[in-house]
Formats: structure tokens, C-alpha cells, sequence
């Protein structure tokens, strides 16, 4: 399988990066990253989530965050949608894609979504309707394809499973998302096969978190596959809630640095990208969590 000759990134920094920061960030502040992503070059940023703000307080602020972006021609901007009562919510904000987001391990699905995977995939059937009814794009997240907080390892035929039922209802597109971050390459390779059984390669993407300092290779490993679209996240931040001790999506400023390297074309940035994470990261009061971006700051200051 040759490498691909282009990556398309969604970042995802404005929602799972910042799902999980204990203190409040304001709406002004997820606009003004919004804003950097989109003009060093991010044609598909992951805005928010409409879920409970009992559940996730931090992004309670999801009309307000939607409203407030000054949209860019050509950007799609996402939200997640867990049940018709956020999708409804979200519609107002005129998303371009929403995600529903379901798990390949039965424990992570109770304690994320509290509920079962078949009772989420009956939440999430009228969701997917709906939104393709009105021509908004349907992507669904499938998480902890390698491993599990609560179950330990997962086989790849959960993954599959899930991959299926959701291709069942409709939805368009599935990221197979390594939660916590635990995958290594081979592991990360099964999963993809498993959701490449019901999906074309244009239709799966990787979303790996980089608890374990894992997730440059996994992309890689997926990129060997032929897999051309992975979520990041700017400044590497992020983390789920519901999956303790588990750290941020893989950087994009260092999946961008690698694929630069690489000669394939992402259409992104580097620099402005930097300054998006470094923005984020002065905001949140922390260095960026990517050595791509470490590196490119300090040869800065010369
Ligand atoms: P539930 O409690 O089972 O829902 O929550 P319910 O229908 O029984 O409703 C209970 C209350 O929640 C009611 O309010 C509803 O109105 C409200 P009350 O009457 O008690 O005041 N409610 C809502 N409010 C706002 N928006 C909604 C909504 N739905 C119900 N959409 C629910 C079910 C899914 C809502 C809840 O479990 C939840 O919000 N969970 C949060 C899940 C989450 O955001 N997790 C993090 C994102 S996923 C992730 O990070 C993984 C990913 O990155 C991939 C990877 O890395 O694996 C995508
Ligand atoms: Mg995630």
C-alpha cells in the first residue's frame, strides 16, 4: 500500500482538548483558537459537544462558542451529538458535521454515555436520520478499539461489531479512537481492519490519544494502511472525562511536522499552527504538550 500523498486533519483541540480542563475557559478564548486553526490552514476543526453540562460543564458554552466563530468558506466545523436532545440543540448552531459517538467496550459506553452499545446505537438512529435528512455530514466515533479503562483489552472484533451497527444506521464516516491511549502499532493496525470491514479507506480516520507516547507511530502505522484522515489535537491537549489518567490527543503540530517530513501535504501551517497551540496553552497557563511545537519555539528565541 503506498503512503497517501495528502492528510486531511480534523482538530479537535476545542472540544476534546478542552472537554476535560477543570477550570473554566471562556467562550471568547475556544473562538480565538477556532480562529487560529482555521487560518493556519484546518479545513475541519471539532468545535464543541451538545451534551449534558451536568456531565461535561466545560463545554456548556456550545451555542454561544458556535455563534461566536466567523466562519471561513471551505472550513467544516463539527459538534458531537449524543442523543436527539443535543442534536436539536446543535442544529441551531448550523454544524456542517456531527458526531455520535458510541464504544467498542460495553463499561466505557455505561460510564461515558450511560448506556449500553445497543441501547446507544437506538439513540443514536434517529440522530443519524435526522441530520442526513438535512444534508449534515455523520461521522461516528468508535472509542477504546485497543483497550479499555475498565475492561482491559479489547479485540478487534468489538470493534467490528460496532463498526457495523453503525454503518446499519446510517452513519457516513468512523474514527477508530485509541481512549487512553494504550495501542501500539499492530494493535492499532487490527482495530482499522476491523471498521475497514464495513468501511471504505475514504470513510475511516484515527483519533489516538498519546498517553503512552504511542501515538506518532500509530498514525504511522495507520498511514501504512492507506489511512489519510486523523483527529489531533493543537498544543496535544485533551482527554475524556470518563477515562482517568488517560492525556491528549496526539499533537497535531507534530503529526504536521512528521507528515511535512514525509513530503505529504496537509495544506497546514506549521507556524501558525504553533501560535494556535502556544495561544491555547498561554490561555490554560501550561507549555504545548508537543515537541514539534517546543522545538520550533525555542529555535524562535534564537
Ligand atoms: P443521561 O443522564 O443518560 O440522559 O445522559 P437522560 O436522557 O436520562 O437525561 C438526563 C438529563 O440530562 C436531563 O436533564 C436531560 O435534559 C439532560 P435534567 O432533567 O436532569 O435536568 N440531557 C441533556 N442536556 C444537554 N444536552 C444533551 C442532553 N441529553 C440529556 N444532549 C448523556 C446521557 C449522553 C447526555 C450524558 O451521559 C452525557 O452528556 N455524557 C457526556 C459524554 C461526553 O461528552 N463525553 C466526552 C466526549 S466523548 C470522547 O471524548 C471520546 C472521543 O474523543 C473519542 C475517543 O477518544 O474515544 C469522541
Ligand atoms: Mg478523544
Amino acid at each position: 500500500m503506498p503512503l497517501p500523498s495528502r492528510v486531511k486533519i480534523v482538530d479537535v483541540g476545542p472540544r476534546d482538548g478542552l472537554q476535560n480542563e477543570k477550570q473554566p475557559v471562556s467562550a471568547e478564548v475556544k473562538i480565538g483558537l477556532v480562529h487560529r486553526l482555521q487560518d493556519a490552514g484546518l479545513m475541519n476543526i471539532e468545535v464543541t459537544s451538545f451534551v449534558s453540562p451536568k456531565w461535561v460543564p466545560q463545554m456548556a458554552d456550545n451555542a454561544e462558542v458556535m455563534a461566536g466563530i466567523q466562519r471561513k468558506a471551505g472550513v467544516r466545523y463539527s459538534v458531537l451529538t449524543p442523543n436527539m436532545k443535543g442534536f436539536e440543540a446543535a442544529v441551531a448552531s448550523h454544524p456542517d458535521e456531527i458526531v455520535v459517538f458510541g464504544a467498542a467496550s460495553e463499561a466505557f459506553s455505561q460510564k461515558n454515555i450511560n448506556c449500553s452499545i445497543a441501547e446507544s446505537i437506538e439513540r443514536f438512529a434517529p440522530v443519524v436520520a435526522a441530520a442526513r435528512e438535512q444534508g449534515i455530514h455523520v461521522r461516528g466515533a468508535i472509542s477504546c478499539t485497543v483497550g479499555c479503562p475498565y475492561e482491559g483489552e479489547i479485540p478487534p472484533e468489538r470493534v467490528e461489531l460496532v463498526a457495523r451497527l453503525m454503518k446499519q444506521i446510517g452513519v457516513q464516516h468512523v474514527g477508530v479512537a485509541d481512549t487512553i491511549g494504550v495501542g501500539t502499532p499492530r494493535k492499532v493496525q487490527r482495530a482499522m481492519e476491523a471498521a475497514l470491514k464495513h468501511y471504505g479507506l475514504d470513510d475511516v480516520s484515527g483519533h489516538f490519544h498519546d498517553t503512552y507516547g504511542q501515538a506518532l507511530s500509530n498514525t504511522l502505522a495507520a498511514l501504512e494502511m492507506g489511512v489519510w484522515q486523523y483527529d489531533t489535537s493543537s498544543a496535544g491537549l485533551g482527554g475524556c472525562p470518563y477515562a482517568k489518567g488517560a492525556t491528549g490527543n496526539v499533537a497535531t503540530e507534530d503529526v504536521v511536522y512528521m507528515l511535512d517530513g514525509m513530503g505529504i501535504d496537509t495544506g497546514i501551517d506549521l507556524e501558525k499552527l504553533v501560535d494556535a497551540g502556544a495561544y491555547i496553552s498561554a490561555e490554560l497557563g501550561r507549555k504545548p504538550n508537543s515537541r514539534a511545537a517546543t522545538a520550533l519555539l525555542n529555535k524562535r528565541q534564537g
